[in-house]
């Protein structure tokens, strides 16, 4: 597109200030070039169309009467793993995993702005004595997790794959790429490993212009984790555009995805009890959640808004409906605690495609830095100053067909990352200590003794969720340790 094209065509939308330092004549050449193509490659018209929906859908949000009523989940709409079936979907699940017919999808494409750290989340070591980071936790399960179904399957070792589906975003994408190909892809096959990226859209003002973070580059965000759905349909490599996430799901007759968010250091990656829950349920789409410790705590739940289910965030939720009890068991009425882990067929992800576009963005106000248009200087906002438009995964779920909800235990499935060192809640210490915590309860229901103050941390090489510790059975263990495989426990007593 020649350059005056280009004016022509910003000028319409109403965004030709980002044009400004070119014809101030402040860029060089080779800036000309960089700001040219990536205006030419933005879709600027889609912009502005998302931008106007997201406002007028967060208005619409906010008048008294907009939503239906919010109601309980039906009973026959969730389940908890307390109810004595878990083993009965172990098996459902294992079976589909020994099959070929599961595979998972990671969302990896935050940029973690809370936590501060400059690397992607997944890189991150939350202090385990065997410094293993998050990617490497989740690569190990999934590892585990084939043998096991090989196993109890009798299937030939080797042969049961869990294909592994990263989402990345732009700033994700290379450190990621780089840290599995340096850690040896944790000693998963790397044909196995897919990383992929999702989308991103311009940053912009209050009023919908958009920003620039340089003279000469739009500024740009990841489009939220919802991004996932049209990340899946976008061609892995420019080089055959027939080749997506779905093609491959496709090829490889995988039925069966669980997705999950990265900061989830108890994460049960392809949690066979789940997917046998969804499967033996029948869904389209179901979500892992795990109760809300009581009724204050700022976490969105699932339930139903008129004939749908929908997560609600908590800022939309009255005390008096954050505090009501179901009378039988005295437990929170709205208590599904929505944690980004969910089931999916792959018949229901091709069928996003054709409800996305009434999926409106959410708007995400934050500090954005940027260069002032009157003065060319760079500038750190120290309040918000503009806004991030993202979607939400969650976000397909009224326009599911068949949905359901499995109760997890907190303490077993569910200490996410999300705050810098020393926060206190959600931080690194937490993580640590939730799954150390974690590994001495498997020692301990295998019938083993822990003193207090051992701490052993076991490789998930060892053990997915518990199993495969008969062997400590009437043990002590005295000593503090890493556990790499199951013959190292003996050191430790
Ligand atoms: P969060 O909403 O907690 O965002 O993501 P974050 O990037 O991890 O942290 P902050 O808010 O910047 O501090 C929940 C999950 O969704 C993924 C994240 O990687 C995490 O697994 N996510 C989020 C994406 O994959 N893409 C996005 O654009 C946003």
């Amino acid at each position: 597109m020649s350059p005056s094209n280009l004016r022509q065509r910003y000028e319409a939308a109403g965004q030709a200030h980002l044009l400004k330092f070119w014809d101030a004549d402040a860029l060089s050449e080779a800036e000309q070039k960089s700001l040219a193509d990536q205006l030419e490659a933005l879709d600027i018209e889609r912009v502005n169309r998302i931008y106007k929906k997201a406002v007028t859908a967060e208005a619409e949000a906010a008048a008294p009467g907009a939503h239906d009523p919010i109601q309980p989940l039906p009973k026959d709409a969730s389940d908890s793993v307390k109810s004595g079936k878990d083993a009965e979907w172990r098996a459902i699940g294992l079976e589909a995993i020994s099959n070929g017919a599961v595979a998972v999808l990671l969302m990896a494409g935050g940029q973690g702005t809370r936590l501060g750290s400059s690397a992607p989340k997944g890189c991150y070591d939350i202090g385990l004595p065997s410094h293993k980071s998050l990617f490497q936790y989740q690569a190990e399960r999934i590892a585990r997790l084939q043998t096991v179904a090989e196993q109890e399957f009798k299937k030939p070792a080797g042969s049961v794959i869990i294909p592994w589906y990263i989402m990345t975003s732009g700033p994700t994408r290379g450190p990621t790429t780089e840290f599995f190909a340096k850690n040896s892809y944790f000693g998963l096959n790397p044909k196995n490993v897919i990383l992929f990226e999702q989308g991103t859209l311009p940053c912009l003002t209050m009023e919908g212009k958009v920003l620039l973070d340089t003279k000469s580059h739009v500024a740009v965000a990841p489009d939220g984790n919802g991004g996932v759905y049209a990340a899946t349909r976008a061609p892995l490599s420019p080089a055959d555009k027939s080749h997506t996430v779905l093609s491959d799901l496709a090829k490889r007759k995988v039925l069966y995805v669980h997705a999950y968010g990265v900061d989830n250091c108890l994460v049960r990656v392809a949690d066979p009890v789940f997917l046998g829950y969804g499967i033996q349920k029948q869904c389209d789409c179901a979500a892992k959640v795990v109760p809300k410790s009581d009724p204050t705590e700022s976490v969105g739940v699932i339930a139903r808004r008129g004939e749908k289910f929908s997560v609600i965030e908590y800022s939309e939720i009255s005390k008096e409906q954050a505090e009501r009890r179901d009378p039988e068991t005295g437990e929170l009425s709205f208590r599904a605690g929505n944690i980004v882990n969910h089931f999916y067929t792959t018949t229901c992800l091709n069928k996003v495609e054709a409800f996305e576009e009434e999926l409106a963005f959410h708007i995400a106000r934050k500090k954005i830095p940027h260069v002032d248009l009157e003065t060319g200087e760079a500038v750190k906002p120290a309040k918000p100053n503009g806004m991030k438009l993202e979607m939400f995964v969650f976000d397909v779920f009224p326009f599911t067909e068949h949905f359901a909800v499995l109760e997890v235990m907190r303490n077993e499935e569910f200490s996410p990352l999300k705050n810098a060192p020393g926060t206190g809640s959600d931080d690194p210490e937490t993580s640590r200590r939730d799954l150390l915590a974690q590994h001495k309860r498997f020692l301990e229901r295998a019938g083993a003794i822990v003193k207090d103050g051992v701490e052993i941390e076991i490789s998930p090489l060892v053990s997915y969720a518990g199993e495969g510790l008969q062997s400590v059975k009437g043990k002590t263990f005295t000593k503090s340790g890493v556990v790499g495989e199951l013959e190292e426990l003996d050191a430790l007593v």
